[in-house]
């Protein structure tokens, strides 16, 4: 089993809409056997909350159901627990680096890393902003998404 961890600050808009791509994606191409998927937030102001009602329409209107999922922190305990611990930002990064312990030996970094859009290495906190920016979100994390199931296909044989 290949686990995967996606993070941002609140764990109701970016992390969640990661949660959810991902999760379709790894069922459409029937691989979720293989691999599980969950996202956290390194706050604790929205734990057991839905996820951003914004994002939750603007993911809607792509076929992604995201109203299911509920808000938690990231704890020291996730590192025992995943091999791939993606940060949406750089604040997300330096948070989690602080809290991994000595002895995780999986991935940390940030989720864009497995995209290949050159003008973003960081998924946009949408929270204070528009609607371009909830667009925005789905857009990177679509083709992220995508680069990251490549990666990862190629270590499941
Ligand atoms: P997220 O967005 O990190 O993508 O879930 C945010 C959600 C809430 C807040 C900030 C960012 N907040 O300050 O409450």
């Amino acid at each position: 089993m290949t686990k995967v961890l996606f993070v941002c600050l609140g764990n109701i808009c970016r992390s969640p809409t990661a949660d959810g791509i991902f999760r379709e994606l790894v069922k459409r191409e029937k691989l979720d056997q293989k691999i599980t998927v969950d996202s956290a937030g390194t706050g604790d102001w929205h734990i057991g909350k839905a996820p951003d009602s914004r994002t939750v329409a603007a993911a809607k209107k792509r076929g992604y159901d995201l109203s299911v999922l509920r808000a938690r922190q990231v704890s020291m305990a996730d590192f025992d627990e995943f091999d791939y611990v993606l940060a949406m930002d750089n604040a997300n990064l330096r948070d989690l680096q602080r809290l991994k312990p000595a002895h995780f030996t999986g991935h940390l970094g940030l989720f864009l890393e497995f995209g290949s859009d050159k003008n973003h290495r960081e998924v946009p906190d949408p929270y204070y902003g528009g609607n371009d920016g909830f667009e925005l979100v789905l857009d990177l994390v679509e083709e992220a998404a995508e680069g990251l199931l490549a990666h990862i296909r190629q270590r499941l044989y």
